[in-house]
């Protein structure tokens, strides 16, 4: 599995979200994540559909969009059909696990699982063949800027296994206190996906950043 790095529009500036997005679109980056919060699953309120088909507009590489938000299956539909490629809710969001997946694979795009800190990766062993994607994170989620939780590598590691001894190619996605400086232990780890928000973004040269990632 070649190394997919996707920077976090959260980071992005607003005020000029089409220059960022272009940006991002002539890197080297194949993914754009997307972080969507309710201001309930998460003490922070990010943005939604307009923001999502905006930058569905300016690029037509992966739109990778991660859900914190309660009851993820009211709204997957729509994220699909404003653009979404990837859907990916979180386990502790949902008291019907296998309805979301259902309803996202119902609308076309990728399924992905996400787990908080707290929430060992062993919840996810009778799910992991119903999903294309994990999403470990790696900070808390709600805000950017955060240090990495080294306790994630163990988790890519243990769900490697995992999926290995289930037969499947799971992707594995890490995000949350990312860059070039720790990216080579989290790929090491298991990881294929890896985000980046704070490091894209607030780097002199946020196209090199994401190569040194990419290299690391
Ligand atoms: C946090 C979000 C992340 C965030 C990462 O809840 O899920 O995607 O943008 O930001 P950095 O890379 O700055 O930790
Ligand atoms: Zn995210």
């Amino acid at each position: 599995m070649p190394r997919i790095v996707a920077p976090s529009m959260l980071s992005a500036d607003f005020g000029h979200l089409d220059r960022d997005t272009r940006m991002v679109h002539r890197s080297a980056a194949e993914w754009i994540h997307i972080d969507v919060m309710d201001g309930v699953f998460v003490p922070n309120i990010s943005f939604g559909f307009p923001v999502l088909k905006a930058i569905r507009k300016a690029s037509d590489k992966c739109l990778d969009v991660h859900l914190m938000i309660v009851g993820p299956e009211r709204y997957v539909g729509r994220f699909a059909e404003a653009g979404a490629d990837i859907l990916t809710f979180h386990y502790e969001a949902t008291a019907d696990v296998r309805a979301c997946i259902g309803l996202i694979r119902k609308t076309g795009a990728r399924v992905g699982i996400s787990v908080k800190p707290a929430t060992p990766v062993g919840v996810l062993r009778d799910i992991l063949p119903l999903v294309d994607m994990v999403l470990i994170m790696s900070v808390e989620p709600g805000f950017g800027g955060q240090a990495f939780i080294p306790e994630a590598l163990q988790k890519i590691a243990d769900l490697r296994a995992m999926a290995r001894q289930q037969g499947l190619d799971t992707l594995i996605e890490v995000d949350g206190g990312i860059s070039a400086r720790n990216a080579g232990e989290i790929y090491a780890a298991g990881a294929d996906i890896l985000v980046a928000g704070s490091s894209v973004f607030g780097a002199a040269d946020p196209e090199a950043e994401i190569v040194r990632m990419l290299e690391a």
